[in-house]
């Protein structure tokens, strides 16, 4: 049960929510200092170290909002999860499956090693770069532009609006890349990659470069809670099928090498990116008692403050707190 909320109709009253998200915000936020903001790519350093936000956006159209929330920040990782709803959505969910795995690293998101090792004949799992990079080569398209309309359609169709690329920030990635590059050569010796490499990286430094807001990266956790449709509409956007395996993946390989403990600590799918964004999902669930969000919600959370594993650190400890209190696992 929320602290105190024994005769509350939780649901009816906003503003005493408000109030709690408000004060764990606060009290959050000076974990931002013992993380550090992505310095691999140049301009990602000018973010604020201290700054912390969070959207709640549920199912039944209730809005909780607290802290730094109207800061632009690229989608940066985030992306990786919606470029495989499109390249599964354009090429069959057993096409691509077949051609990146499902499993979780343990390793970091940017490592080499299994590349190297060859145990697997594909890359382990959409969300780390070997996996990603390999999806972002899969969409169709000739140009970096064509390849990115369908996502950034998809986003409009949640978003209400088409979000832009921060120029800056692509470049600042593309003049940066040199692990990725690596990446992608070892992709291209083992033939994993079906188009272009120089495509196919510009085209995954541009989707990594799209800048969103907390309260877009709520809404698209909401569709997701609500399995690919949405509740404004009820218009199914992404096939139920591929928004439950998305969400599968983010449970288990969405926050890298911190995969497990947030599954096990916070008990939901998220994806992080390295710029300190995190979007994590709470399908809806059945309770005894009276909780907030029970219908289902989206959360966006955004804290630059980064940990060894390159998740935002008040943000995992602001969701994992607010899990708790509100029964959010789905274990
Ligand atoms: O591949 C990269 O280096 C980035 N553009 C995206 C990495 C990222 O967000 C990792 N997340 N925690």
């Amino acid at each position: 049960m929320v602290q105190g909320a024994a005769n509350q109709n939780i649901n009816s009253n906003e503003q005493w929510l408000q109030n709690y998200v408000d004060d764990w915000v606060k009290f959050y936020r000076k974990h931002t200092k013992e993380g550090e903001v992505a310095s691999y790519i140049p301009i990602l350093q000018e973010a604020n170290q201290h700054h912390l936000g969070i959207s709640i956006i549920g199912n039944n159209g209730v809005t909780i909002e607290s802290g730094d929330v109207g800061i632009p920040f690229t989608i940066q990782s985030i992306s990786k999860v919606f470029t495989f709803i499109v390249a599964c959505m354009q090429r069959g969910v057993s096409y691509i499956l077949d051609r990146v795995d499902v499993e979780p690293t343990g390793e970091a998101f940017n490592s080499i090693m299994h590349l190297e090792m060859r145990q697997v004949k594909k890359p382990f799992n959409p969300f780390v770069n070997a996996g990603a990079i390999t999806i972002t080569s899969m969409l169709n398209g000739k140009t970096s532009n064509e390849k990115l309309n369908p996502l950034l359609h998809l986003f409009e169709q949640i978003l209400g609006y088409r979000p832009s690329l921060n120029e800056e920030v692509y470049e600042s990635e593309r003049k940066t890349s040199i692990r990725n590059r690596a990446i992608g050569y070892y992709l291209l010796e083992l033939e994993y990659l079906e188009s272009d490499l120089e495509l196919t990286l510009e085209t995954y430094f541009k989707q990594c470069s799209i800048e969103i807001s907390i309260n877009d990266l709520a809404t698209l956790g909401m569709v997701l809670a609500n399995d690919g449709e949405d509740p404004k509409t009820g218009l199914e956007i992404i096939p139920r099928q591929v928004a439950r395996l998305a969400k599968s993946l983010m449970l288990t390989c969405g926050m890298y090498n911190a995969s497990g403990k947030f599954a096990a600590y916070v008990g939901i799918p998220a994806k992080s990116g390295v710029s300190g964004g995190i979007v994590a999902i709470a399908p809806p669930r059945f309770r005894e008692g009276d909780f907030p969000f029970l219908e289902g919600c989206g959360i966006g959370v955004y804290g630059p403050a980064l940990d060894k594993q390159g998740n935002s650190i008040a943000g995992i400890r602001l969701l994992r707190h607010i899990a708790k209190q509100w029964d959010l696992s789905i274990f």
